[in-house]
């Protein structure tokens, strides 16, 4: 098969990488896009970053078994703690989210950048050495290790999300003006965070800007769909967990409004 014809490959620990494949989704109808999730072994959020990288291989080797042109890679932690050693390790092309997140805060901010990720993206200090390239306010950044558990249990309703978002961000709101969602997870909570922060705090979702990197890349390098039939306009979406996949479905439903069938994976 020719490389264009391949599908794009996007994977998380768990929902949060939806985000992603959503707006990947809609900017190319017709790709092919196989999603995994990992979630029997989710949040990532806590792991070492020597489990991270087997964690985030194993995955890779999977996508590359089912052939793919490309690697999303849907997870702010993987990144955060593996995407340079991710990218001398395999060669197929690879994309992230960090860097859009940090140049989107770092040029837009005006008084203070606040970062809510989970405990391993803080703990690499990403997000302070990519926020340094376009910024010198100040950083907040802010583990927040009760959110993913919350919206892998489809639990996100604002009267149980709200005071979790206080209980994280409080401390930071009187002296930012941005705040990041340093999770692909978090955009699922983004109209609880919203109501904690205020209008006049603008916040950070980077899943657009990725989606057009993407698209980007599959044109200059002649990689787009070429469709052979009408019904190929439409682009296939295989999703896999290593987790429950009636659960995972649901939420799919519940989250992005899709409901796919969800194949069980075993790594
Ligand atoms: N959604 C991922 C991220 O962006 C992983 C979160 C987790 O599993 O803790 O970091």
């Amino acid at each position: 098969m020719s490389n264009n014809r391949l599908p794009i490959g996007i994977f998380d620990s768990g929902l949060g990488g939806l985000t992603i494949y959503k707006e990947v989704r809609a900017l190319l109808p017709a790709e092919d896009i196989i999603y995994f999730a990992d979630t029997k072994r989710a949040p990532f959020g806590g792991k070492s970053r020597k489990t991270l990288l087997s964690y985030a291989s194993q995955i890779i080797n999977f996508l590359q078994k089912k052939q793919v042109k490309m690697i999303v890679i849907g997870c702010n932690t993987i990144s955060a703690n593996c995407y340079p050693q991710l990218k001398q390790r395999y060669t197929t092309p690879m994309f992230e989210p960090i860097h859009f997140a940090a140049y989107q805060a770092g040029i837009q901010a005006q008084r203070g950048v606040g970062v809510l990720a989970t405990e391993a993206t803080v703990k690499s200090g990403v997000f302070e050495k990519k926020l340094a390239l376009h910024t010198r306010l100040p950083i907040y950044s802010r583990p927040c290790p009760l959110f993913v558990p919350l919206i892998e249990e489809g639990l996100t309703h604002p009267d149980i999300v709200i005071p979790a978002v206080k209980l994280y961000a409080d401390y930071m709101l009187p002296y930012i003006d941005t705040l990041v969602l340093g999770c692909t997870h978090y955009p699922f909570l983004s109209k609880s965070i919203q109501m904690v922060a205020g209008t006049d705090v603008a916040i950070i979702n980077p899943a657009k800007a990725l989606a057009k990197e993407v698209a980007v890349y599959l044109q200059r390098n002649n990689l787009t769909k070429n469709y052979l039939s009408k019904e190929e306009e439409v682009g296939t979406a295989t999703f896999y967990t290593t987790g429950d996949t009636i659960k995972f479905r649901e939420l799919c439903h519940r989250l992005i409004s899709v409901y796919p069938i969800v194949e069980q994976a075993v790594l």
